[in-house]
């Protein structure tokens, strides 16, 4: 596979600005071989064979385990991103294997244990934490591994004193409300549906390893691109 071939799409016009964040994401990380590279760091023992991404968007997270041959499905809430991913795909890997279903986190149409690595990036934040964590323990197999990137609450912050410094009150009353709904569910253990408060959260690490221990998963350690806004994680079942 090479990642250098792929063509610099920038300028192509007929895309929403929801296609155009999802065709930047995807191009980030197709062209960057390193970050690809690390992506399968730490995994070199797990045999890896199925892969689910959870919140796909255009599922480029999919592409260095697909190139090494492992069946790969990214699922997300959002018909619109699966569409536009399987369009990525088609013109840049069309031999890969990566296929795309719309569904949410909280209800995943696969059987138990059918994947030996399910991938969550910056995606738990918009789902039921503890649901949509049950549900990727259910469809992973023993000795299988969940890659997992979260927001920490300094996110959070970052965004609420970005909004303020840009002038953009959006950003940081958004800010404001995620914080409150994160503050809420940290301490009662409910987390609101969308509404004025929002669905949307942080998780402290603390309350990860909690959520993580009742679905029968543990923190095996932190992945390469982990960083104090956005941690991520090595996940492994222990149940
Ligand atoms: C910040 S994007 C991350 C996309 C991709 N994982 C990435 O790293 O580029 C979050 C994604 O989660 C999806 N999403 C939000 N709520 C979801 C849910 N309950 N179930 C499945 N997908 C969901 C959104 O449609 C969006 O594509």
């Amino acid at each position: 596979m090479s990642v250098a071939r792929i063509p610099d799409v920038a300028g192509h016009e007929g895309l929403t600005e929801y296609e155009e964040y999802l065709q930047r994401e995807w191009l980030l990380f197709a062209r960057d071989a390193a970050r690809q590279a690390e992506a399968l760091r730490g995994l070199e023992a797990l045999e890896c064979r199925s892969v689910l991404d959870v919140g796909t968007g255009a599922g480029q997270e999919m592409i260095p385990f697909a190139a090494r041959g492992a069946t790969c499905v990214g699922i997300d809430i959002s018909l619109e991103s699966g569409i536009f991913g399987s369009r990525l795909f088609t013109r840049h890997y069309p031999d890969l294997p990566a296929h795309f279903a719309t569904a949410t986190a909280e209800d995943l149409p696969f059987r138990a244990a059918a994947f030996d690595l399910v991938l969550c990036r910056v995606t738990i934040p918009y789902t039921d934490n503890r649901t949509a964590l049950a549900e990727m323990s259910r469809v992973l197999r023993p000795g299988g591994v969940l890659l997992l990137k979260t927001h920490h609450p300094r996110y959070y912050t970052r965004k609420f004193v970005d909004g303020i410094r840009k002038r953009s009150p959006r950003f940081s009353i958004h800010a404001l409300r995620v914080l409150l709904s994160g503050t809420i569910l940290h301490l009662t253990g409910w987390q609101p549906s969308p509404g004025l408060l929002l669905r949307e959260s942080f998780l402290t690490e603390g309350r990860l390893k909690k959520e993580l221990a009742r679905a029968g998963l543990a923190i095996a350690g932190t992945l390469p691109d982990s960083n104090p806004l956005t941690p991520s994680y090595r996940v492994v079942k222990t149940a």
